[in-house]
């Protein structure tokens, strides 16, 4: 199994986690990459993910299509009666966020941005690369990360299309993989860069790939922070005592819209959870 990089560290202020029900969504099989930080964050919690591979990939289809699948997905996490929502994808959340959170203002949105933040201060040069879905590279959440973390930096912006759908198919070392990641990383090597964000949650699901393709350059990926973020607000639901009743049998449910088996057996291995099951989630 692959952890994120950095794990999160345990805060001393332990807290249980138990019937805490958190909603997690992605287009597809991205989210699976914040998994591992998440569980590891929220002990006790139980995870319904829902995996919307059956639509994906989100990063080169309209405002209004990704917005309606958010929705969506949201009412069928909140029917299977999720405290929380993370959505675990930079397209969904550079599109739809705001949207949901006005939709459902009572219910706690976390959402994940390319780790803009992270990079500046690991980068000696400010040399920083940002790969992303053509989506969020276009979007205003993202414009507005950059104006106010990284005005007049040295940005190499580079839109992945068809990466995150070539990922999708589960191979994670194909060689079609392996040429799409060459082509998307050599502006990069071009410009110097000393860092790179993986900002597309699927991205992290191949990084032994990007770190041949780059060597010496430092990945970013911010799923410690965001699963860090969520045990703070998981705290915050628990103490308040605004939480489901009931556990649930299973700590991690996975549901897709796509192939069930297919997404079984992506996170058995990604997970290394070997009886994990997955099942269909209607449109
Ligand atoms: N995993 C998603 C993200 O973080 C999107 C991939 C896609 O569906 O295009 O942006």
């Amino acid at each position: 199994m692959t952890l994120p990089h950095p794990l999160p560290e345990q805060d001393p202020e332990l807290t249980t986690f138990n019937a805490l029900r958190v909603g997690v969504f992605d287009s597809g099989l991205g989210g699976l990459s914040m998994m591992a930080a998440l569980r590891h964050s929220l002990p006790g919690a139980t995870f319904h993910y829902v995996a919307d591979s059956g639509h994906a990939p989100y990063g080169e289809r309209d405002d209004a299509f990704i917005l309606a699948r958010c929705e969506a997905i949201t009412q069928a996490l909140l029917d299977m009666g999720a405290d929380m929502i993370v959505v675990a994808c930079n397209t969904a959340t550079a599109v739809a966020i705001r949207e949901l959170r006005h939709a459902w203002p009572r219910l706690p949105f976390i959402g994940v941005e390319p780790g803009i933040k992270p990079a500046i201060t690991l980068s000696p040069s400010g040399r920083i690369g940002v790969l992303a879905t053509p989506m969020t590279l276009a979007s205003a959440k993202f414009r507005s990360l950059v104006d106010a973390h990284a005005a007049g930096m040295a940005l190499t912006l580079q839109p992945c299309p068809g990466l995150a759908a070539e990922i999708e198919k589960g191979a994670l070392d194909s060689p079609a993989l392996r040429g799409l990641v060459q082509r998307f990383s050599a502006p990069l090597l071009q410009a110097d860069v000393d860092t790179a964000v993986l900002g597309c949650t699927h991205y992290p699901l191949i990084r032994p790939l990007f770190e041949a393709a780059l060597p010496g350059v430092r990945l970013v990926d911010t799923s410690g922070a965001v699963a860090r973020h969520a045990r703070r607000l998981a705290q915050v639901l628990v103490h308040t005592g605004e939480r489901s009743a009931a556990a649930d049998a299973a700590d991690l449910t996975l549901w897709t819209t796509g192939d069930p088996m297919h997404l079984q057996s992506v996170a058995r291995q990604w997970l290394d959870a070997p009886t994990l099951r997955a099942r269909a989630l209607g449109d």
